[in-house]
């Protein structure tokens, strides 16, 4: 008797555990957060500790036309978001390959492919891989991936961080995506100096 119990109080909260992290987008992040990459859980906070994954990616530069393999080190995970970015933006780059089983890519407002998540609640591990394809028209010198990662509903981390990916010195630029940092630096300068004087 006792015994059934217990395990009816197991089942019940195994049920609930599995409620609970299907309970907001158990089929993905919706596009309305390709820019907070919060998941928008009601009254559940991101983590503060540190981050106990990593994200590994294999190549520390990009060229045009190259991809990119992503993958998500450290325990297992239900929920994603991954983007690539570069500095003072929120705009996503490049675009997310042919998604493995249980990801998806998502559209974001002005990228079609700018994002992947997860299309259900089951765990991914490091053998879950993302390809990235390095974006055309732009080519910051340094690009990240920043990813959003949920172990289950309530725990999260945010802004988790790959190391930077430099631009290859082979990419070349359409014009005026990128202003040279030399160019940009001079003409601030000059703007002091006739502030100034
Ligand atoms: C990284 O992985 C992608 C996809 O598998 C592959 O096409 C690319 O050549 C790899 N790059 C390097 C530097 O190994
Ligand atoms: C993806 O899922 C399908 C159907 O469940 C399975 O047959 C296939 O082996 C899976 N592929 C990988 C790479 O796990």
């Amino acid at each position: 008797m006792f015994r059934m119990c217990l395990r009816d109080v197991a089942t019940l909260f195994t049920l609930t555990t599995l409620l609970k992290v299907s309970i907001e987008f158990p089929t993905g992040a919706p596009t309305s957060a390709c820019e907070t990459m919060m998941p928008g859980h009601p009254g559940v906070v991101p983590q503060s500790s540190p981050s106990p994954y990593i994200i590994k990616t294999n190549s520390s530069s990009y060229t045009k036309g190259n991809p990119i393999q992503v993958q998500i080190i450290g325990p297992g995970y239900r929920g994603i978001l991954l983007e690539s970015r570069t500095f003072r933006s929120t705009a996503t780059l490049g675009t997310w390959l042919q998604p493995v089983n249980n990801t998806k890519v998502l559209s974001c407002p002005e990228n079609s492919r700018g994002a992947m998540t997860h299309s259900n609640i089951i765990l991914k591990t490091q053998a879950t891989t993302y390809t990235w394809m390095p974006p055309e028209t732009v080519c910051p010198n340094i690009i990240f991936f920043i990813a959003t990662i949920a172990e289950g509903y309530d725990t999260y981390w945010l802004g988790v961080r790959s190391s930077f990916i430099w631009r290859d010195s082979s990419v070349t630029c359409s014009n005026g995506t990128t202003v040279p940092w030399i160019s940009s630096v001079s003409v601030m300068l000059l703007l002091l100096l006739l502030l100034l004087f």
